[in-house]
């Protein structure tokens, strides 16, 4: 498996850059993609991943 990134959007989802296997809760994999946005609001519809419901709902900036 190549290298994976995964940056904390500020205000924003977590983003995963690399290919990486998702399951749901189950065990079942879910689909993803080469940057794939995981909801860190709770505010999507279609979690685990981002709808951009977070924009002007969610205040997060995080730094190391
Ligand atoms: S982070 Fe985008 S909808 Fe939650």
């Amino acid at each position: 498996m190549s290298d994976v990134k995964i940056t904390v959007s500020d205000n924003g989802p977590l983003i995963v850059n690399g290919e990486i296997q998702l399951l749901d809760g189950a065990g079942n994999p879910l689909t993803t993609k080469e940057a794939t946005y995981l909801c860190r609001c709770g505010l999507s519809s279609n979690k685990p991943f981002c709808n951009g419901a977070h924009k002007g709902q969610f205040e997060s900036v995080v730094r190391a």
